[in-house]
């Protein structure tokens, strides 16, 4: 099981062993593995808050303090790491206050988030899945909050903690079941995730979207998080709902975040770009200076709440050079295409 999830396992154990169904199995034995209260953190809303505050330019320490102090189990975690990382002291510190006089609101805060959600858990910083894992959360929940912002969403802190957790059920599933999402990782998936959710449910019984989405319902997230998260890889399910933009917010930003593997299959890409410029207001050009602005946001979010994304892309570059690739390959002469699903090199079609 989860050895990530020390810290809450400390304040949630149980004596009642997880059940370890054999897969693929109902969404019922699935939920009830992956939820079990032994291996599942019963109540980050606090961390939630401190990632949101944290976010924010104008975050001020009593802020994170005051939050902190809610949780006094929290508080005695970020003590014990704050000590036993800094061994020169004269003292221990005993207060968040002074921890945060000692090494700075920046590392607190990453303490606080790091000791708290599943899914800022430090992870293998050499694990290639880890990083890509981190890069798609950390730059869906940037996306999510930039383009809310530009939309004019309600609260587009909350679109960015939607996007942060968005895919916390793919950690939940793999801590269950390592060995099986290993072997599940290792096959040929569509750029674009649209079919993801689906063949979770054939080799699992559930998928990460509505796993996620029921850990969070039970974390107490409000109801326009974990739904929208529910049907982020299906947008169109909540069409007509109050969730609807959210989700196709949370959908698009995903997309973003993989355009590096996007830009590979000319389909996809042109897919992406039409979304962009019909829903999202973002014509080719547009996009590329929005990815230009939110690049370097997504390297600082990650600074602040301790998250490893490797070598953040340049977005911008690959959507301009996959687009000047979709005007070769539109002057040129019918040709194979690869199509979204075949992997390098895997099957080609002949164009529409
Ligand atoms: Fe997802």
């Amino acid at each position: 099981m989860a050895k990530r999830l020390t810290g809450w396992i400390t304040r949630s154990a149980t004596t009642r062993p997880v059940p370890t169904p054999r897969l693929p199995t109902s969404r019922e034995a699935i939920l009830e593995a992956v939820l079990h209260p032994a291996s599942l953190p019963t109540h980050p809303a606090i961390a939630v808050k401190v990632v949101e505050v944290a976010s924010r330019p104008d975050c001020r320490p009593h802020e994170i303090v005051a939050l902190l102090n809610q949780d006094p189990g929290l508080c005695a975690e970020l003590l014990r790491a704050v000590n036993a990382s800094n061994n020169g002291l004269a003292r221990p510190v005993g207060s968040v206050d002074r921890a945060v006089l000692v090494v700075g609101l920046n590392r607190v805060r990453s303490l606080a988030l790091g000791l708290s959600l599943p899914a800022m858990r430090s992870q293998s910083r050499t694990d290639p899945a880890a990083l890509e894992h981190s890069l798609e959360s950390v730059g869906g929940a940037i996306f999510a909050r930039e383009l809310a912002e530009r939309l004019g969403h309600p609260n587009p802190n909350e679109d960015l903690i939607a996007g942060l957790l968005r895919d916390v059920g793919i950690l939940l599933l793999q801590q269950t079941f390592p060995k099986e999402w290993a072997d599940f990782a290792k096959l040929a998936r569509d750029p674009l995730r649209e079919d993801q959710c689906a063949r979770e449910r054939e080799f699992f019984g559930a998928d990460h979207a509505d796993i996620g989405a029921e850990a969070l319902r039970k974390w107490g997230l409000p109801e326009g998080v974990h739904e929208a998260i529910r049907h982020h890889h299906a947008p169109g399910n909540l069409a007509g709902t109050a969730f609807a933009r959210r989700a196709e917010l949370l959908w698009f930003a995903g997309l973003l975040t993989r355009l590096e593997a996007v830009v590979e299959y000319p389909a996809a890409l042109d897919r992406v770009l039409a979304v962009a410029a019909d829903r999202f207001s973002l014509p080719t050009g547009r996009l590329a200076d929005f990815l230009e602005e939110v690049r370097p946001k997504v390297d600082q979010f990650a600074g602040v709440i301790d998250r490893d994304i490797g070598r953040c892309p340049d977005f911008a570059s690959l959507v301009l050079h996959g687009t000047a690739e979709l005007a070769r390959l539109a002057a040129s002469p019918p040709e194979f295409v690869r199509e979204p699903g075949a992997g390098p090199g895997g099957p080609h079609r002949l164009p529409d």
